[in-house]
């Protein structure tokens, strides 16, 4: 195994090319120990983004040898080939500069789909009994740990089509919801039911083999559908 690692990053932003650096290979070195280096030592112009280091803020991911992943918990053993990196903005975001993307349009999304709670105008004045093992529990649980980090809105071919749909994260979000015995929302089913919600997913599952926190939006989005189906044939609006 060399002990240098030949590593290739994006500058510029639409435009713009990829930069080599030669970084000493260390034990226990994450993706993320890499970049802050050349930024530290190498190149303090290099811009990226990352808060927590320990894969609870979503804000470290980039492709990284072409697959898209959270930076500060991939090791690099795990994924340099040879010694060599790639690293690269997210897909399906524009690029603000070098490693950083711009989440504008991703969190926008994510308010359109009501992610968010909705206590109802009278919130209780209590905490609510949920019990754990209801399916409307576990179906939220299963969901609930995601960490906003878009990698699977990098992956899924669906957002790169249609930059309109609402992508695999904000879905996800939206079936915990609609799984939330506590929640007043009337209208998330409508907001995410266009030709630009959950009917638009190909069920490629992208989204599910690269989530790093292991949460299956496909899934998700499976029983968003089958709900929006289950509310059409009823009749209600
Ligand atoms: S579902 Fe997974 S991959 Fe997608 S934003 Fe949440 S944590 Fe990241
Ligand atoms: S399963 Fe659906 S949301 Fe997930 S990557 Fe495939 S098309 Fe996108
Ligand atoms: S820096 Fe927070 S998840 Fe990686």
């Amino acid at each position: 195994m060399s002990d240098v690692l030949q590593v290739e990053v994006w500058r510029g932003a639409a435009t713009g090319k990829f930069q080599t650096f030669a970084i000493a290979r260390r034990e226990h070195q994450t993706i993320l120990d890499v970049v802050t280096e050349i930024q530290r030592e190498h190149d303090a112009t290099l811009s990226y983004r990352f808060a927590c280091r320990v894969g609870m803020c979503g804000s470290c991911a980039m492709v990284v040898n072409g697959r898209p992943r959270w930076t500060c918990r991939t090791r690099v053993r795990e994924v340099a080939d040879g010694g060599r990196l790639r690293l690269e903005p997210l897909r399906n975001f524009a690029v603000v500069k070098d490693l950083a993307v711009e989440m504008t349009q991703f969190f926008d999304k994510w308010k359109a789909a009501h992610g968010y709670f909705e206590p109802g105008p009278r919130p209780a004045a209590d905490f609510a009994v949920v019990p754990p093992a209801s399916p409307e529990r576990q179906a939220a649980d299963a969901g609930i740990e995601c960490i906003g980090c878009g990698v699977c809105y990098s992956a899924c071919d669906v957002v790169a089509w249609d930059e309109d749909y609402l992508g695999p994260a904000v879905l996800n979000r939206a079936w915990t919801l609609v799984n939330d015995v506590r929640d007043r929302d009337t209208d998330r089913l409508s907001a995410i039911s266009g030709s630009d919600g959950c009917q638009a997913c190909h069920t490629h599952m992208s989204c599910t083999s690269f989530c790093p926190k292991a949460i299956a939006p496909t899934y998700a989005i499976g029983g968003l559908k089958r709900m929006v189906l289950r509310r059409a044939w009823r009749g209600t609006p």
